[in-house]
């Protein structure tokens, strides 16, 4: 039986990106093969990492294309064949029509235990900061569908990081990406792609 197609978003680093290349290369990841990586930043370093492993990519920028973003998104998709997108540090908020035009079909990490810490405005760095300035003990990382509320899908898994004495936003960051992230968006994928391939309940 084909593999799913994964199109994975991206914006900066691309951490979680190489750690779903890693489980490809592993097979931890082997109901899906990464088909395509969009960036919405030319610069991102995860275009690097795309390249490097030869995951043909594209740069989709919101100055260009304007009200046209998401159509050309949708347009590179639809090309490549794609049923199953991964948010992996894409720092754009997607449209209801999109997401219900994909519904059931993107997921995305997000750096704390949903319903904490999430939503429009928390993203990278200022979810650890939220964190840490509450004072919470515990902090972590969710994958999740993604509908029309920003990190308000259905939750797929989440694992649970420690906050220790001393704490700065990066190195929290560091250790949820670590503990957290790289691990958990490699097998919620994989699940879902195994779900879709046997065509399981989602
Ligand atoms: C990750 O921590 C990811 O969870 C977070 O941005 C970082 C991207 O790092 N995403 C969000 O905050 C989305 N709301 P990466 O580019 O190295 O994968």
């Amino acid at each position: 039986m084909s593999k799913i197609k994964i199109c994975v978003l991206v914006s900066g680093g691309g951490t979680n990106l190489q750690a779903l290349i890693d489980a490809q290369n592993s097979g931890i990841l082997m109901s899906g093969e990464i088909a395509l990586v969009i960036s919405n930043r030319a610069d991102a370093f995860a275009l690097e990492r795309a390249k490097k492993a030869g995951i043909p990519c594209e740069v989709v920028l919101k100055q260009e294309y304007q009200e046209c973003f998401e159509a050309r998104i949708t347009e590179l998709l639809e090309q490549n064949g794609i049923d199953l997108i991964i948010l992996a540090g894409f720092m754009c908020i997607l449209s209801a029509d999109f997401t219900a035009r994909f519904h059931n079909r993107i997921i995305n990490v997000h750096p704390s235990l949903i319903p904490a810490f999430c939503g429009k405005g928390f993203y990278g760095l200022k979810v650890h900061q939220a964190a840490l300035d509450y004072g919470v003990k515990v902090t972590g990382a969710t994958v999740h569908f993604v509908n029309e509320i920003p990190d308000g899908g259905k939750i797929i898994m989440q694992k649970a990081v420690e906050i220790k004495e001393g704490d700065t936003p990066e190195i929290l960051q560091r250790r949820v990406m670590e503990q957290a992230e790289w691990h958990l968006l490699p097998a919620a994928a994989e699940l879902v792609c195994r779900k879709l391939r046997n065509g399981e309940e989602l």
